[in-house]
This record gives C-alpha cells, sequence and structure tokens, in this order.
C-alpha cells in the first residue's frame, strides 16, 4: 500500500504532481493511501518516494474539477479524485456522463466548494489593526468557512484589496498578504482582532440600505446562512431589522406621497419588470434551497424574455438541456413548441418565458437522467418564484403548458385533457391558457399525436391573435384581460 501525505499548504499542487507519478507508474487507486497535514496522516505512515512515471496529459476538465474538489472537507477527497483520473484512462469521456454516480459525487463537492468560496468572498469583514510604525495600513479577519478553501479563496483578496497589507485567520490556515505578496501559514486559533472605528459605520450603512418593504426573510437566508452571522458585524441587527420591518414598511407606506391609482399602478408594473438578474432575482434563484431539488440539479434555470412581455408561457421544469445550458426550452420540446409557433406567427421572442420549478428533477439510469415529474410540495414551494416573476413581469396573458404548471398556477390539480383549450383566471385577474406540454406530445404514439398537436397548436394560433388584438395599453393599466377574451372552444 502506498500512503500520501500532502502539505497543508500547496495541497493542489502537491496532489497533481502526486496523481500524475502515481497514474505513470500504473499505481492503481486501491493501492492508496492519501491524507493531508498532520491531522489526517495514518500515524503509522511514512511517506514513500515519488515514483518516477511517464508524463501523464490530463483533460483541462478534470483539472478544473480537480481544483475545486481537492479543498472539499470529505477525507476521501484525493482518493475519489484519484480513482476518477484512473477510470478516464480508458474511458475518454467519462467526465461528460451526467449518469455516472463517481462524476456526479465530484461535481457537488466541486459545487459544495465553489458556493463556499462565494460565501467566503461575501462574508468576511477585515478590520482594521494597529501596526505600528507600519507605512501600509493592516487589517485582519477570522473566517469559518465550511471547507478548508483559504488557499482558493485567498487570490481573490489579493487582487480586491491589493493596495493593503491583510491577513485572514481560519481554523485550518492563515493567509497574509504583504507589501504584494501573498502567502500561507499555519493555523494559529482564532486571534483577538478587535471592533474598529468602520465596524459601527457599516452597520449605519446596512441599516439604513435595509428595505423593510422588499424584507424576504427566506432568500435573505438562503443568501446569508446564519452560520456566517457570528462573525458580521451587521448580523446582530437582522433580528430587530427582521423584527421591525412591518412596522416600518407600514410607516414608509403611511409618509409616501400619494398617487392618482392609475398611475401608481402603472409605475408599480413597471418596477416590477426588471429583467432578470438587474436585481438580485437571478442570483437568489441559484441559492434556492426551498426544496431538496437544487442538490441534483447543475443549476436552477431563471426564465427570460423582454421585461415588457405582454404574454408569459410557464413550462412545468427544465430538463437534461436546460439544466445543462441554465435556459428554459432550448431541448427538443423547445424545438416543438418553435415549430408549431412558427406555423401559427407566434414568436417566442414575444413572451417571457419560464417554468413552474426551476431545478431539474431526474434519477440517473445509466448514462442519461431520466426525467421525473415534481410532486406538489415542490411544486407548491417553486411557485414562490414563479409569484415572484409574475409580480414583476405583470402579464397580460398566461400560457400554461402541461398539468404542472395548470397546478401551479391555478392550484388545480383537475386533469388538463378537461380543462385544454380552456381559460382559467386567477385571483388577480389575470387570464390563463391551458394547453398540452410540448414534451407530452413528443411522447405520444403517433396515432394520438395529431389529434393533439392540432390542439396545441389551436391553442398557439389563439394565444398570436389575442397578442395581436390586445392593445399595449390595456395591459400597460393594470393587466387588463384581452378584449375578445374568449375560449378557443368557444370559437
Ligand atoms: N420542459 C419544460 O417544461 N421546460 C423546459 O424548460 C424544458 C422542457
Amino acid at each position: 500500500m502506498r500512503r500520501v501525505c500532502l502539505p497543508e499548504i500547496g495541497t493542489f499542487d502537491a496532489w497533481r504532481n502526486e496523481a500524475r507519478a502515481l497514474l505513470g507508474a500504473g499505481v492503481p487507486p486501491e493501492a492508496v493511501l492519501w491524507s493531508r497535514g498532520e491531522a489526517e496522516a495514518d500515524l503509522f505512515s511514512e511517506p514513500l518516494p515519488t515514483p518516477e512515471g511517464a508524463p501523464v496529459s490530463v483533460s483541462k476538465g478534470f483539472v478544473e474539477l480537480a481544483r475545486l474538489v481537492v479543498w472539499h472537507r470529505d477525507p476521501e477527497r484525493f482518493a475519489r479524485l484519484y480513482a476518477l483520473l484512473w477510470a478516464l484512462r480508458g474511458e475518454r469521456h467519462l467526465l461528460e456522463d451526467r449518469g455516472d454516480a463517481r462524476v456526479d459525487r465530484l461535481r457537488k463537492m466541486a459545487k459544495d466548494v465553489s458556493r463556499d468560496r462565494h460565501k467566503m468572498t461575501a462574508f468576511v469583514r477585515f478590520r482594521e489593526i494597529d501596526a505600528p510604525g507600519a507605512n501600509r495600513r493592516r487589517f485582519a479577519a477570522w473566517f469559518e468557512p465550511t471547507h478548508p478553501i483559504l488557499e482558493l479563496a485567498a487570490p481573490f483578496f489579493a487582487s480586491r484589496f491589493g493596495d493593503m497589507d491583510w491577513s485572514i485567520f481560519t481554523p485550518d490556515l492563515s493567509a497574509h498578504f504583504e507589501a504584494g505578496t501573498l502567502r500561507f501559514a499555519p493555523a494559529v486559533g482564532r486571534p483577538e482582532i478587535g471592533e474598529d472605528e468602520a465596524e459601527e459605520l457599516w452597520r449605519t450603512y446596512f441599516r439604513n440600505i435595509f428595505n423593510p418593504a422588499r424584507l424576504k426573510v427566506e432568500a435573505m437566508q438562503a443568501e446569508m446562512p446564519q452560520k456566517y452571522w457570528r462573525n458580521l458585524p451587521e448580523a446582530a441587527l437582522i433580528p430587530e431589522l427582521i423584527a421591525g420591518a412591518q412596522a416600518r414598511a407600514e410607516e414608509m407606506a403611511r409618509a409616501a406621497p400619494t398617487l392618482p391609482p392609475l398611475r401608481a399602478e402603472r409605475i408599480l408594473a413597471r418596477a416590477a419588470a426588471v429583467p432578470a438578474g438587474r436585481d438580485g432575482f437571478v442570483e437568489a434563484l441559484h441559492g434556492c434551497r426551498r426544496c431538496p431539488l437544487w442538490d441534483g440539479a447543475t443549476q436552477a434555470v431563471p426564465g427570460e424574455g423582454p421585461p415588457d412581455a405582454r404574454l408569459m408561457i410557464v413550462g412545468e421544469q427544465p430538463g437534461d438541456q436546460e439544466d445543462l445550458q441554465g435556459r428554459p426550452f432550448v431541448g427538443s420540446a423547445g424545438q416543438l413548441f418553435d415549430a408549431v409557433a412558427a406555423r401559427v406567427g407566434l414568436r417566442r421572442e414575444q413572451a417571457y418565458v419560464t417554468n413552474a420549478v426551476k431545478h431539474f428533477k431526474f434519477t440517473p439510469r445509466g448514462r442519461r437522467r431520466l426525467h421525473q415529474a415534481p410532486n406538489a410540495g415542490e411544486i407548491q414551494q417553486c411557485r414562490w418564484w414563479l409569484d415572484l416573476e409574475r409580480e414583476r413581469l405583470r402579464p397580460a396573458l398566461i400560457l400554461a403548458m402541461g398539468g404542472t404548471a395548470a397546478e401551479s398556477l391555478t392550484g388545480s390539480r383537475a386533469r388538463l385533457g378537461v380543462r385544454r383549450g380552456s381559460v382559467e383566471r386567477l385571483e388577480d385577474g389575470t387570464p390563463v391558457l391551458l394547453t398540452w406540454h410540448p414534451s407530452y406530445l413528443l411522447r405520444l404514439p403517433d396515432a394520438q399525436r395529431g389529434a393533439a398537436e392540432a390542439g396545441f397548436e389551436a391553442d398557439l394560433r389563439q394565444t398570436a391573435l389575442w397578442l395581436r388584438e390586445l392593445p399595449r395599453q390595456e395591459s400597460e393599466e393594470g393587466g387588463a384581460a384581452p378584449r375578445a377574451m374568449r375560449s378557443p372552444r368557444d370559437i
């Protein structure tokens, strides 16, 4: 058995060198025991000389994955990486196999690390410390990341705060940036770092930017998990600000100038129609943990389309391609939709296209990921995002494709077979036209598909007609229904 003990500083380079040499020397994964630093090292282990091996070429994709995974806290991370590297020799495309459990596990670990790095860049708070006689200002911070990611994250701080000297202390390691040079040193425990003058300023700033009228506690906690609070000077304010939010929002509303209702309505509608991404919607969605689906998915898929679209199209959930590309309806269902829409003069660019559920739900089957329908709880949790999108867009018409979209929007699970082609109204009066989901049409046997597709086409034609008839002004004046709002069944 070969025992490889990696250093606590420079772990990635050391792992890469060892792995290359072991691979070159043909040492199989089961013959290697990996550890890092003294804490992980086996007491009886004696580092053996590194075997000489032929140079090994490794794909860029694997190196990128390894660069993140080595910083995961899982003690098996090095072994898992090496096992994959070993397997890649025989299966060159293994890394693209989303159904492979080993690849899937490592990708999730990489995602954890990358998320942790993101949190660290957001939540490290430096405090100025006295450095007698120094000609550069000096700062220090204590931070407790979930994974030992300091080496990975420190270059960000070096480029962002290159004009000052600083140290970041973590339970695993410390980083020091002095006169433009970054170095790492062993952990020294949590040093005493007192409050500085900027602290009160920062708290005042936070108090001022906190908008009680826009408070979404769950989104805020998803973005700023409580485990980080103890090291954030502003966090002490959060419970107090949340508790007082409703009263402050009411006070703000009372103090606001009164506007004639119609104008206020229009202004609100415009403010709500901010394109996704501009005000943190997309970022918040990517941090969504409202249900467990985020865990298996590559990413959340937000809706896309013009911020003033009058038509909103709602599907079920992203499929395999949408999950990989991060955009709705780019796979075969989207292609069928585009083809039928083109026949009736409807263009996707006219609409805001989104899904009832924002993460891909699937079961791995060999190399494939098989679609699984979201359950009622998942639909319910994700409705929060769909409602937000509706609130921002205020569409004049919604096209709900498939049972999941219908359930999410109307709350009714009644069979789509008896509702298709009809219009139902939401509580705020928005009309929803119910139709088949294009994936359902793709799954039908040829003998049944013709009739079903004809119904789908009729619904899209009706949608296109409404869009043409709908004077723009009507949608601006509070989402009034199209004048000729009849069900296609009435025609
Ligand atoms: N099916 C959906 O419901 N949505 C997509 O984005 C893709 C397939």
